[in-house]
């Protein structure tokens, strides 16, 4: 099949990418030239694992092309995806002028039936507003073009997006018309081989699945950041406590991790954008609201150790952070749990030394700049190198060479052994054997 993909971000990418793998043929349209441009030179604008060799591979064997209008692609495709962004925005509704810009782009564009799928995160009614703009284009043109508008939301997580895309656990096609139903089944079906984990239903719900499933991954973090720091208060580990939960299979131990709060660009902003949408509609989300001041606070916890143990004014110490990036195997920064505690740090006159694995090039460009004037904050190219000299040592995101790290180097280095874990990933009494001061989330 041919495709167009409308937006070359972490979904975008992975959707064409993973299309064009499995022998289609995509077109990826980016605004961005350099983002382009640099695709072209076989340079990702993210990180992603095992996502640079499909990527380069579909482009020099050309079924996966780049450009930065549909003007300049070079076939007409049947199916349109819009992956674009959809920010919040002030009053915490997904702010839809991509998408939107995105439709009406394509209505100037089609010249016979064309699917048009939302594949961006969208609030409940929007595929009626994208088939408005299309509509309006084509009555601007004066020709009568047929189209359908399929939302089809997407759940790959950042870190294992192509593991997501190739084995997805389910794909939600939300319509109504036979005929889309069969060519969506078609598309998807390379990727369920083993067995179906097709769901159709119609658009609004399909829309609505992809909030609810965010919420509930959400709340879950929430929930369980509460029982945490109310572990904390009570002299109750909350890491036995959660795997004590946790073995309930009506439970599971999968978002049951307590930490420094969610982040990233999609929970936060997709609470936001349900919450915005309940109000729409007179309804008071007390759940949701609840999930968000929850993490609001969380964001603050690890500070509010750190003040409680050096007090609030920090002048004069030097901290080594280990990890950026919002979650591990992503280089992505939006909303992350870091940037508040960098901030925090910064404002009490600490100094800080940071380090992570991938998200370094994503940190220099938009941390603010006067952090690193300063001389506040250093990016150090080696774990340990974060460590030396340093006061106390706070992680907060759990990459993989964090789990197990050289304590007895760290010791030596660090001029006094104070941990703040903000993932729970060491055991306090090993550490306080090892003559380390620990502190870890709800412990
Ligand atoms: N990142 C995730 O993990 C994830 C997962 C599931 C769903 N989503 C949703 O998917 C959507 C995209 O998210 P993302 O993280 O890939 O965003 P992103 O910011 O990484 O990428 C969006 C891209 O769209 C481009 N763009 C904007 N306007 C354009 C236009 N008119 N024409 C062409 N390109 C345009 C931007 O330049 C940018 O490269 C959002 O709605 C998001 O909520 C994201």
């Amino acid at each position: 099949m041919k495709l167009t993909i409308i937006g070359t971000g972490y979904v975008g990418l992975v959707t064409g990418a993973c299309f064009a793998e499995m022998g289609n043929t995509v077109t990826c349209v980016d605004i961005d030239e350099k983002k382009i441009d640099g695709l072209k030179k076989g340079v990702l604008p993210i990180y992603e694992p095992g996502l640079e060799s499909v990527v380069i591979n579909n482009y020099k064997n050309g079924r996966l092309q780049f450009c930065t209008s549909l003007e300049d692609s070079a076939a007409e495709s049947g199916i349109y995806f819009i992956a674009v962004g959809t920010p919040p925005g002030e009053d915490g509704s997904a702010d839809l002028r991509y998408v939107l810009a995105v439709a009406r782009e394509i209505g100037r564009h089609i010249n016979d039936y064309t699917i048009v799928v939302d594949k961006s995160t969208v609030p409940v009614g929007t595929a009626d507003k994208v088939n408005a703009a299309i509509r309006d284009e084509l009555t601007r043109r004066g020709v009568k073009i047929a189209y359908d508008v399929v939302s089809n939301p997407e759940f790959l997580k950042e870190g294992a997006a192509l593991e997501d895309f190739m084995r997805p656990d389910r794909v939600i096609i939300g319509t109504n018309s036979e005929q889309v139903r069969k060519v969506m089944r078609d598309l998807y079906l390379p990727f369920m081989r083993n067995h179906e984990r097709l769901l159709f239903m119609g658009v609004r719900d399909a829309e609505m699945s992809k909030y609810a499933g965010n919420a509930m991954l959400a709340t879950k973090i929430s929930f369980m950041n509460e029982i945490a720091n109310l572990c904390e208060r009570m002299g109750v580990d909350i890491e036995n406590v959660r795997q004590g939960i946790g073995s309930d299979s009506r439970i599971g131990y999968s978002f049951i991790y307590p930490g420094a709060g969610y982040g990233g660009s999609c929970f936060p902003k997709d609470v936001k954008a349900l919450v915005r949408m309940a109000l729409d509609h007179d309804f008071e989300p007390k759940v949701l609201n609840a999930v968000e001041q929850r993490n609001d606070i969380q964001k603050h916890v690890l500070f509010e150790k750190i003040s409680k143990r050096f007090g609030a004014k920090l002048r004069g110490l030097t901290f080594g952070l280990w990890g950026l990036a919002f979650k591990p195997g992503t280089d992505d920064m939006r909303e992350a749990p870091s940037v508040i505690l960098l901030k925090e740090l910064i404002n009490a006159g600490a100094i800080i030394k940071a380090y992570d694995p991938v998200a370094m090039a994503a940190a220099r460009r938009e941390l603010p700049n006067e952090w690193f004037k300063s001389g506040q904050l250093k990016l150090v190219d080696e774990q340990y190198s974060a460590l030396d000299g340093t006061d106390a040592m706070v992680l907060v995101t759990e990459w993989k060479p964090f789990r197990h790290p050289d304590f007895k180097l760290i010791k030596k280095i660090m001029k006094t052994p104070v941990i703040f874990d903000g993932r729970n990933q060491y055991d306090p009494a090993l550490l306080r054997e090892a003559g380390f001061e620990y502190s870890g989330i709800g412990r």
